[in-house]
Order: C-alpha cells, then structure tokens, then sequence
C-alpha cells in the first residue's frame, strides 16, 4: 500500500546537490560564441551547482594527434580567458582533463561494455569524418571519442551537463552507458540531463557560425576599437544596398547579436526602423555594438590583471586537479568494486 502522504513527505529524502560537469577542448582564444553558446551559462551555474569545468586536451588529441603542437600552448590562453569571462576557482573546480587519469580507467571499462555498433552510429562520427577529410580518423580514440566523454561526466556522478546542441548526442550516449553500467553492476550513477543553452548559435561577421578558422569571430581580447571596427563590417539583410532599401532583421546575420545583446525596447525600435528604410544598417549596428563592448572590455581588463600574476593558470589548475582526482578516484573505485575487480 502507498504510504500517507504525510509519511511521504516525512520520509523524503533531502535532494541530492545538482553537480555540472563540462569540457571543451583548447582551441585558442575564446570569442563570443564561446562566451554566449556556453562560457555564461557556466558562470551562472557556479551558484546553483558544485562544478567541474575542465579543458579538455584529450578530447582535443582525437581529431589533433598529427599535429600536437597547439594543444598545450592554448591551455593557458583558454584558462586565462575563462577568468576574464567570470569563472571562479573558488566556486568550481576548474582542470586539465589529462591530469585526472581516472577518467582514461572509466573510459576503459566502460569500452569492455559498450557495444562498437552504440559508438558508429553516434551522428558526429560520420560528420566529422566527412567534414576533417584529410585526416585519418579511423582511430580508435576517435571512435571512443563519445565514450571518453561519457567517462568525464560520469566520474564526478554529474547530474547535469551544459553543452550545445551539437553535443546532445554525447549525453544521451552517456545515459545509455550510465543505464547499461547500473543495470550490469547496481545503481552507482545518476543520468545525467543535458542543460541547453539557448543562445548557442552565434554567427561571425561573415554570417557562418562563429570561429576563429573562418577569421569571423569577435574574440574576448578585442578592445573597443577592433570589436567596432569587426562588427560595423558585419554582413546585414543583403536587401539592404541602398538606404532607401528595406530589409528584415529577420533576415540579418548582425541581428542575431542584437536578439543576445539589445534590450527588449532597443530591438522593437529597430525592427520597424529597418522595414521601413529610416535607420542606416551602421547606425543599426552600433547600437548592438556599445552592449557588445560593456561586456566584453570589463572581461579584457581583467584577463589583463591576470596576466600579471605569473603562473596563476598553473597554480589554479594545480589546484583544481588535485580537488578532482579525489572526487573521480573515490568514483573509480567505486566503480572498480562494483564491477568486481
Ligand atoms: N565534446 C565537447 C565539445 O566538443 C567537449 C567535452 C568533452 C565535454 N568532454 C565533455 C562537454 C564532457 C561536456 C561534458 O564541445
Ligand atoms: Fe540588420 Fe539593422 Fe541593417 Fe536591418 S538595419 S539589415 S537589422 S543591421
């Protein structure tokens, strides 16, 4: 018989704290897609959760191993750019992913249990193999690139991950290893949810999705001056030749970033202004272009003053990995035990 309600709600148990991983891997100076696609979903999330944030330089070795040389050098860049952006060592546990080895150990295990076919037909396997051609991705760490991530996620019992769009297969795949894992050995992990962040698709002056390769993004160590000059050159409604032409925001890459940065009003105001010809597309623009600049020169001042604490990254990620692998290896050995080793 079902319990009375008030024995329910006597005998519940106190919710367990929310924990957030996520990763990503050393690409170089971070730009606003970062920022906006996750960076501030993570700052946001040092308040609600315990955090694990880790740059992920193994993940980067699966589609880099030929050519290594950017992977360490952009380590510190990255780090340095997450203080900027308001990650705090404090709040969360900020790490590089190859000072954590049990991370490789879950992965391991969790390869003796996961079927091949489960990691082929993860829809980035073939798409990113069609689209890096060139590189022979026929590795097995490519494969278990999926699986790797699942490891990451599941070695701090994390119950939710903020990523974009694009990795939502990764989590799903990472359920699918947590409900196979606890099915085979007893419950030891939590599913994780994916945490969306909604204005994940940012794109750079050209109208492509922002990224540095395209030489189209608006980076966080701009200062005013070349963040106005990127963007007063950003590409609008094409209808817009003329000032006498209409056009539609709808149909403008460069109010994408005003839908992100522009209030409410700001944006209403310049809707009708661009449908009926009576605001010129740079004019348009600045007003997007001053919220741009209030975010992101604070940001570059205070990567500034990092910079001038020598080995302030090493130290924080010295740190940062000490408090991780103590968490992920008593994970480990749970684990460990649970499968009988
Ligand atoms: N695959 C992610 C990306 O390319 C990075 C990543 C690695 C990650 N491990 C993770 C994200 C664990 C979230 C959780 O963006
Ligand atoms: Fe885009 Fe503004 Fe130009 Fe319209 S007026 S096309 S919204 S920049």
């Amino acid at each position: 018989m079902a319990s009375t309600s008030k024995n329910k709600s006597k005998s519940k148990k106190a919710k367990p704290d929310p924990v957030v991983v996520s990763g990503m891997r050393p690409t170089g100076t971070l730009h606003l897609g970062h920022l906006n696609g996750a960076i501030k979903s993570w700052v946001r999330l040092q308040d609600e959760a315990s955090c694990y944030f880790f740059v992920a330089d193994w993940h980067a070795l699966t589609t880099e191993y030929a050519n290594t040389d950017g992977i360490a050098g952009n380590v510190d860049g990255m780090v340095l750019d997450w203080l900027a952006a308001g990650m705090d060592p404090e709040r969360s546990v900020l790490f590089l992913q190859s000072e954590v080895p049990a991370h490789a150990e879950l992965f391991l295990m969790y390869s003796m249990v996961i079927p091949v076919p489960w990691l082929e037909r993860v829809p980035t396997y073939k798409e990113q193999q069609e689209q890096l051609e060139g590189r022979d991705l026929s590795t097995m760490g490519f494969l278990g690139y999926p699986l790797l991530q699942a490891a990451d996620i599941t070695a701090y019992k994390a119950t939710a991950v903020p990523v974009g769009e694009d990795q939502l297969p990764h989590i799903e795949l990472t359920r699918e290893v947590v409900r196979r894992f606890n099915r085979l050995y007893g419950e030891i992990f939590p599913e994780p949810k994916s945490v969306i962040v909604p204005a994940a698709r940012v794109p750079g002056t050209d109208g492509r999705k922002m990224s540095k390769s395209y030489g189209n993004s608006v980076d966080l160590t701009d200062d005013p001056a070349a963040i106005e000059k990127k963007l007063s050159r950003m590409v609008t409604d094409t209808r817009r030749q003329r000032l006498i032409d209409p056009g539609d925001p709808k149909d403008c890459p460069a109010f994408r970033l005003h839908e992100i940065y522009c209030t409410e009003e700001e944006r209403a105001e310049l809707t009708v202004a661009c449908k009926t010809a009576s605001i010129g597309c740079l004019d348009c623009k600045k007003v997007m272009i001053k919220h741009v600049v209030a975010e992101v020169e604070p940001m570059r001042q205070r990567r500034l003053e990092f910079e001038k604490r020598p080995g302030v990254v090493t130290e924080i990620l010295a740190e940062g990995g000490r408090r991780a692998r103590e968490v992920a290896d008593a994970t480990l050995a749970e684990a460990k035990e649970a499968m009988g080793l």
